[in-house]
């Protein structure tokens, strides 16, 4: 069987895991790769094995000899480049967050329809083992009706500066990057449940604590620490259509004692923490029971997530299974943190 040709966009930081599970994976065939700048995408076209290098992805996509691409672009780019490779005709897996903008994710929805290729959108922390597991015990009924959430990433130093930090092209900060993985996460593991209203706050106190001494923290390649108009943290409580509410806080710079991750999830039959460890709650003969199931990788692992992310994608545009991260589900999280921004600014609930 001939192999399914690859191409990824956008070669920084993200894209090893990208490149490092398509290699994993014998049924793809890694051909090209683009970036703006050149030695970028030569590079990792060296390293992974791609024959070819672009630094367009307009030329990329008119290359036949691809059938998809992995986007790992800047955040305000992905719509973008998704609705011109589906015109082109190839399937996408374009990473997280899908958009920055909800008129945008719905013209991306459209253009999905109109194409009929696949897209994926990278919401890796759906494919962790762990979630995998959690997501059987839930579809048991196991915890009953979930009816609240609550889900944490705090960083107290943690801003990457480039463009993570420039509201031009990340669309926001903490909320943008990070809590797009625990709300969505959340909301996948509650049945993806029609939101009906936001409240979020967010504040800009802090800066990117470029200040601080003595503590290592991960920067972009291209950090800059005059360049900072991104929030530093961001909370919001969202309403759902069943009555489930879901409380989330993020940061990239908070006067914490630690940085912590947290993400919880409550039935009315048990309960489960699925980071940082993995444990479900339950109830039986008036005991409470925390049951601790056992994985290879309790938590979250960034490689097992990513390549069954990968695996998946592949076998999803070989027609063997349907998505789990589909555009329906990209343009809700879209509609959920545009609502939060939208709130913050306006100091009042939104209701959709
Ligand atoms: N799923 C996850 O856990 C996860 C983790 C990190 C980043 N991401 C996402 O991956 C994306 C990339 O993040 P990163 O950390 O790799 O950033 P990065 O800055 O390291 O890499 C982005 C690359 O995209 C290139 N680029 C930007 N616009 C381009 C265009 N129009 N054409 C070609 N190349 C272009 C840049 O030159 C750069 O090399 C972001 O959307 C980010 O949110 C996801």
């Amino acid at each position: 069987m001939s192999k399914l040709r690859i191409a990824v966009i956008g070669a920084g930081s993200i894209s090893d895991v990208h490149f490092n599970s398509y290699v994993n994976n014998e049924e793809v065939e890694l051909v090209a790769v683009c970036d703006l700048i050149e030695e970028r995408a030569r590079a990792k076209a060296d390293k992974y094995g791609a024959r070819k290098v672009f630094t367009n992805y307009n030329d990329l996509l008119a290359d036949p000899e691809i059938d998809a691409v992995s986007i790992c672009t800047w955040n305000n780019t992905h719509v973008e480049i998704s609705i011109a490779a589906l015109e082109a005709g190839k399937h996408v897996l374009v990473e997280k967050p899908m958009s920055t903008d909800i008129n945008k994710a719905l013209e991306l929805q459209e253009a999905v329809k109109r194409s009929g290729k696949k897209l994926q959108v990278g919401f890796v922390r759906r494919y962790s083992g762990s979630a995998k597991v959690l997501k059987q015990f839930i579809d048991a009924g196991e915890l009953g009706d979930i009816y609240y959430a609550k889900a944490s990433i705090l960083r107290r130093l943690g801003n990457p500066g480039g463009w993570f930090s420039d509201k031009e092209r990340s669309g926001g900060g903490p909320l943008m990057d990070i809590g797009v993985h625990i709300i969505d996460l959340c909301w996948y593991l509650m049945g993806r449940p029609k939101v009906v209203s936001v409240t979020g706050n967010t504040y800009k106190k802090l800066g990117n604590r470029s200040n601080i001494n003595n503590l290592n923290f991960y920067k972009a390649a291209d950090f800059d620490a005059s360049k900072n108009t991104v929030e530093d943290l961001a909370n919001a409580l969202i309403r759902f259509e069943n009555g489930a509410s879901l409380y989330v806080d993020v940061s990239f710079a908070l006067h914490a004692k630690a940085s912590c991750s947290q993400v919880e999830i409550f039935g009315d039959k048990g309960g489960a923490e699925i980071e940082p460890s993995f444990v479900i709650v339950s109830e039986k003969h008036d005991t409470i029971l925390n049951m601790h199931p056992q994985v290879d990788h309790p938590g979250f692992n960034f490689e097992e997530a990513f390549q069954n992310e990968i695996n998946h994608f592949v076998n999803s545009v070989l027609g063997r299974t349907d998505l789990i991260s589909p555009v329906e589900d990209g343009v809700e999280i879209t509609k959920i943190l545009c609502g939060i921004y939208e709130s913050s600014l306006k100091g009042h609930e939104i209701r959709f």
